[in-house]
């Protein structure tokens, strides 16, 4: 039969800050291909709620789930809830994160310590909670799954800066260049599990986070010479493709990074230079 698939139908997603922008835009996304939706914000509780008004009205499932993913009581009560929710979990999107931007020489501790708390250390509480609840599902049903495929997914939300250097946000790009070799390592470490960790690094993505900068005509024209494809990415451009790393059909992608940049990582300063 030819028609919609739903890729992800009965599979349970976890999305941390899907309260808005590219979070928001995956958690829409995946219950439109079937999931039930953990829709997860730390501080705007009515953007949160936004969200899952919006996947119901489609007729989709999700519930709202307030924690700060910095927290380790938080990240545990998440999961507890999940679990007493929807029995089980198929997919974290692990992609919670913030910006803190001052000049280095000016960054407080502060400052500093909140973004690694967010952006890092994040990481480590959600996605360690999600490998050990993978095990424990798959210990639960030994024997009765004769699937070769991954028995649980992650997808990390990590950035162009995970390898562009970024100056006067060195705090940002530190941790999702620590993003980086978390997930590597995770991957090498869970992949013997079947459980398959990816990450994905978007460009100029249209949201709240950098609204300073697209809703700026001059700021936007400036911006356009860093991306060869001309364009600001939307939050679908990287839902779609955090779906795919999340689906079977990557099954045998691990331990990756996909740059949803418009070539902003291509050194565009060069094309007609050096
Ligand atoms: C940042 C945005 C920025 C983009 C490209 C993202 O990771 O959050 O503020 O526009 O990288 O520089």
């Amino acid at each position: 039969m030819i028609g919609p698939e739903l890729k992800f139908k009965g599979q349970v997603v976890i999305v941390t800050g899907s309260s808005s922008g590219i979070g928001k835009a995956c958690a829409i996304h995946f219950a439109n291909q079937g999931a039930k939706v953990v829709v997860n914000y730390s501080s705007n509780a009515e953007a949160g709620k936004d969200t899952v008004d919006e996947i119901v009205k489609r007729g989709g499932e999700a519930i709202l789930v307030k924690a700060d993913v910095s927290r380790e009581d938080d990240v545990l009560a998440m999961f507890r809830e999940t679990i007493n929710k929807f029995g089980r979990l198929d997919v974290l999107i692990s992609n919670a994160g913030l910006q803190k931007d001052a000049p280095f020489l000016e960054m407080t501790l502060q400052e500093w310590q909140k973004v690694i708390d967010v952006n890092l250390t994040g990481m480590f509480l959600c996605c360690r909670a999600a490998a050990r609840q993978f095990l424990a599902q798959e210990k639960a049903a030994e024997g009765t799954s004769h699937s070769e495929l991954s028995i649980g997914k992650i997808v990390m939300m990590s950035s162009v800066h995970d390898i562009i250097p970024w100056a006067g946000h060195v705090n940002y790009a530190a941790s999702k260049g620590g993003i980086m070799m978390f997930m590597k390592s995770i991957s090498q470490e869970l992949a013997p599990h079947k459980i398959r960790v990816n990450s994905v690094s978007p460009g100029a993505i249209k949201t709240p986070i950098n609204k300073e900068v697209w809703s700026d005509p001059a700021k936007y024209d400036e911006l356009m010479n860093l991306i060869p494809y001309k364009r600001i990415g939307t939050p679908q451009d990287v839902a779609k493709a955090v779906a795919w790393l999340a689906s079977d059909d990557s099954d045998y992608v691990n331990g990756e990074t996909l740059y949803i940049d418009g070539g902003m990582t291509l050194y565009p300063e060069f094309s007609d230079n050096g």
